[in-house]
């Protein structure tokens, strides 16, 4: 078990090269269930949900195989349609092996998920969807059962655009006899990329980035050779780091467009900010001015995976910063945290207020999800003095080689190893 010692108070400057998006390739390895000769992805990151969904996927019977950042998934040999309770509960994307399990067996058997500790985060819009459609639900000592009865096609509409359900629909309903139309569907581009990949390998779908997308059902997927595209929160949290941190970096590999109101916040905070192509130049003084308030929304909406990122950087900021969570109900983990350095942060229900403060100092902190620990680690690299992160199994799922790129850029950060007797929830 390991923990990051942070000292504070260096400049950010040098390159980085952005990895593939976590929440497309985990979708996308879901939807290579449904291919029956070989797929070919690649800008593939090497984190722990993505080798959690390479288990799951061998445990159905795939073959798996990594070559660099490319992942070679053969799903010829699916023969089971149940996820182990030990792989679900590792990541909230097991829930979409319910989707794809559907359309490949027609049945499928799934423990409930685990991911980040956000609140509340049901699957009843999954279920209720997919119902519709003709899945019929049972949930027996903790595993949820799902097998078409009658299948219908038809319009399904999303009171909410749920990125999840989203996804597990068009999984579902990529394989079949009919076609399907989501009304109020999630609009995020990992979505656009799931469907990217999908039609690669014979799907016909159309509509992807709107909230009205039509699926008409073929009988076969093949396979398909297909380029997940960057991460967007990866790169929201360099920006931030640098942002907060003062200096000069330039972020490869990525795509700005995909982050228009990140970018526009740290303009308004004083960074200047060239986004070209598939790179991103940020310039900062790390003397920010606080920022509009801040509502997060779904895509093209402010994200809420950056909603903590965004709070770090402006920590010291002259002025008040305000943050409205509206996604998700318990998002502000990072919050007491953030206090423990000295942050002036005042927390009413879906709103945060943050006053800038002149100096953060060093403390212990232990982060409690995978953006908040990102977080932590910004506010360490801003905070004057020693501080300690705990919790980095989160981290772990979701950045690769966070530290060695922080290093690279001049911080002064190393994970050390905890002694055996406190190891204890880290
Ligand atoms: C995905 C992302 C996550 C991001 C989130 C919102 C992945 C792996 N994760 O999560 O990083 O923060 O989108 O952009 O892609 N909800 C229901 N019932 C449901 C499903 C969702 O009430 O059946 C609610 C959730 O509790 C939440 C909101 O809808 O309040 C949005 O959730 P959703 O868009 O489904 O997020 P995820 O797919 O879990």
């Amino acid at each position: 078990m390991k923990k990051l010692l942070i000292t504070g108070g260096a400049r950010l400057s040098g390159t980085v090269r952005i990895h593939g998006a976590k929440n497309s390739v985990l979708p996308v390895l879901a939807a290579c269930c449904l291919c029956t000769s070989p797929c070919v992805l690649h800008n593939c990151p090497d984190i722990e949900d993505v080798r959690t969904a390479l288990a799951i996927l061998e445990s159905l019977g795939c073959k798996a195989r990594r070559e660099g950042s490319t992942l070679c998934i053969d799903a010829s040999g699916l023969s089971k349609f149940r996820v182990e309770k030990r792989l679900a509960g590792k990541m909230r994307s097991s829930i979409l092996f319910l989707g794809a399990l559907l359309a490949r067996c027609g049945k499928a058997e799934l423990a409930l998920p685990g991911g980040c500790p956000l609140g509340e985060r049901p699957i009843d819009l999954h279920v209720k969807s997919l119902s519709k459609l003709g899945a019929r639900f049972s949930f027996e000592k903790g595993i949820l059962q799902a097998a078409w009865r009658e299948r219908s096609d038809g319009d399904v509409f999303l009171p909410r655009p749920s990125v999840g359900a989203t996804e597990n629909l068009l999984l579902a309903c990529a394989l079949m006899n009919g076609t399907v139309t989501l009304h109020g569907a999630a609009r995020e581009p990992e979505i656009t990329d799931l469907i990217g990949f999908l039609r690669a390998a014979g799907a016909d779908i159309r509509g992807a980035g709107s909230g009205d997308i039509t699926i008409r059902g073929v009988k076969k997927l093949h396979g398909a050779t297909y380029t997940i595209l960057p991460d967007r929160i990866e790169t929201a949290t360099y920006l931030c780091m640098a942002a907060g941190c003062g200096g000069d970096v330039a972020l490869r590999r990525c795509d700005g467009r995909l982050l228009a109101p990140v970018i526009g916040c740290l303009r308004e905070a004083g960074c200047e900010i060239r986004s070209v192509g598939s790179e991103i130049a940020l310039k900062s003084s790390g003397k920010l001015t606080a920022v509009s308030p801040v509502t997060t929304a779904p895509y093209p909406g402010f994200p809420t995976d950056a909603q903590a990122l965004l709070m770090a950087a402006v920590l010291r900021a002259k002025g008040e910063s305000v943050f409205q969570e509206t996604v998700f109900e318990r998002r502000f983990l990072h919050v007491p945290e953030l206090q423990k350095l000295g942050a002036d942060i005042v927390l009413s229900g879906k709103t945060a207020r943050v006053r800038g403060v002149a100096h953060l100092h060093g403390a212990m902190l232990r982060a409690e999800d995978l953006r908040g620990a990102a977080a932590l680690i910004t506010a360490g690299l801003l905070a004057e003095g020693e501080s300690e992160v705990l919790g980095l199994s989160h981290l772990a799922r979701g950045y690769e080689n966070l530290e060695q790129n922080l290093k690279n850029l001049g911080a002064a950060i190393k994970s050390v190893d905890i002694p055996a007797p406190f190891v204890y929830n880290t």
